[in-house]
């Protein structure tokens, strides 16, 4: 196995600015073994595709590192918290992943999309309309809180209860990470259990008193035909309420942030609000919210001329993928009006990110109030990345309107 610790594949310098390591890798060594991560990292735009793309490389064996952990947590934890795995959609194979998926797609198709877009222009303006200050944080005040009030509307999540879902949720995400040690992971699956106990508690009030929400669609299903049991009821639920928080707020925070610094490529989006659909692909593409992911080998097999072993983790580089020159011309450029950009920021395959459209139009209606609202926009205090080498987002954005 060739070992690629000439790669400093260093979280700090990674969290700071992932791409020039990205670029060392996809020029001398595209399929690298990381001995630190014990895994091999993927960072070419073609071999992520091909691989994303593989029902040979699945998720089978990946969420091995938390594994022992939980075990150890639930000996001493286990008759808190109701009984759950940690498996959801996003960690299963087919026949599962099918399954399971089928039931949740429904929800996400471009016509219950449309038909909340006026919730989300009107929590949008009135949010705004409350940060008419001097100065404020576009992060706590508008990337966090809108994606947060969307994905509680959908669930049917009392909104007393969405700010106590924040610091759970961003507990969750440490286990993405996987460079995160021990004491991080633990955080993690508590945090877990803590959003299953929720969970738990609001299905069996939803059981009594159906809303019109998701939450008491996917209970109806669990109480008919045979389809989807407990357990997977409170990942699916848990999966959602994550998934639908952080990465979308990475994407306002993150787009803002690049428009803040190429004054041109704002002034473009100002002018032209046709424009914003493109942009907000070339914003996916330039600072990935999610900026890897991972699968295992199911086979011995060949990715480019290095052979990876059966049961291997293989982490692809979507960062990396889209800042691939093969993929993109000058791709550390940030430009709006770029044609026909190739991005893998919402994945590929059967695991394509399900909540993409909604993802797509909240950042429409986000950036067309933003834009309009603080057209000349500065940044007041240098922001701070993330402690995550996953999850690509900004601790604040401290704004002069
Ligand atoms: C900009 C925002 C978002 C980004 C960048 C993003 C990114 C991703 C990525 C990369 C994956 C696939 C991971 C893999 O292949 O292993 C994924 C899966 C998923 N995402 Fe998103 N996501 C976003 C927003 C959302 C939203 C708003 C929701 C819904 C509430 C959502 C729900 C999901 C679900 C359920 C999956 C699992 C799909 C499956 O495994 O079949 N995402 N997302």
């Amino acid at each position: 196995m060739p070992d690629n610790d000439q790669f400093e594949f260093n979280p700090s310098m990674l969290v700071n600015d992932p791409y020039p390591i990205y670029r060392a890798l996809r020029e001398a060594s595209p399929v690298a073994y990381i001995d630190s991560l014990k895994s091999y990292v993927v960072t070419r735009y073609e071999d992520c595709t091909k691989i994303l793309k593989d029902i040979n490389f699945g998720k089978q064996r990946i969420t091995l590192n938390t594994h022992d952990l939980e075990k150890q947590f639930l000996a001493v934890n286990g008759d808190k918290y109701p009984q759950t795995e940690e498996k959801s959609i996003l960690t299963l194979d087919p026949p599962d992943h099918t399954r399971l998926r089928s039931l949740v797609s429904r929800a996400f198709t471009p016509r219950v999309i449309e038909s909340l877009k006026p919730f989300v222009r009107t929590i949008t303006s009135s949010i705004i309309e409350m940060n008419a200050v001097r100065q404020f944080d576009v992060i706590s005040s508008i990337a966090a809180p809108v994606p947060a009030y969307v994905i509680a509307k959908m669930m049917g999540v009392p909104d007393s209860d969405r700010d106590n879902f924040k610091k759970m949720s961003d507990d969750v995400i440490l286990s993405l990470d996987p460079s995160k040690g021990k004491e991080d992971l633990m955080k993690s699956i508590k945090a877990y259990y803590e959003l299953a106990s929720y969970f738990n508690r609001l299905i069996e009030l939803k059981a009594k008193e159906p809303g019109d929400d998701l939450t008491s669609s996917l209970i109806k299903i669990r109480d008919t035909g045979g389809k989807l049991s407990h357990s997977e009821l409170l990942s699916m639920c848990i999966l959602l309420l994550v998934a639908g928080h952080e990465t979308t707020t990475n994407l306002i925070g993150n787009g803002f942030y690049a428009l803040l610094r190429h004054r041109e490529q704002m002034d473009i989006l100002k002018n032209d609000s046709s424009a914003l659909k493109n942009g907000i692909e070339e914003m996916l593409r330039y600072e990935s919210p999610v900026q890897m992911t991972s699968r295992s080998a199911s086979e011995n097999v060949f990715v480019g001329d290095i052979e990876i072993n059966k049961g291997r983790r293989i982490i692809t580089l979507l960062g990396s993928a889209n800042r691939d020159p093969a993929a993109n011309d000058d791709p550390d450029s940030f430009n709006v009006e770029r044609k026909n950009i190739k991005h893998l920021s919402f994945s590929e395959g059967i695991h394509f990110c399900l909540g993409a459209p909604l993802a797509r139009m909240e950042a429409e209606v986000v950036f067309d109030l933003l834009l309009l609202k603080y057209p000349d926009a500065k940044i007041a205090a240098e922001p701070k990345w993330k402690e995550n080498i996953t999850m690509r987002g900004l601790e604040s954005l401290v704004i002069k309107p």
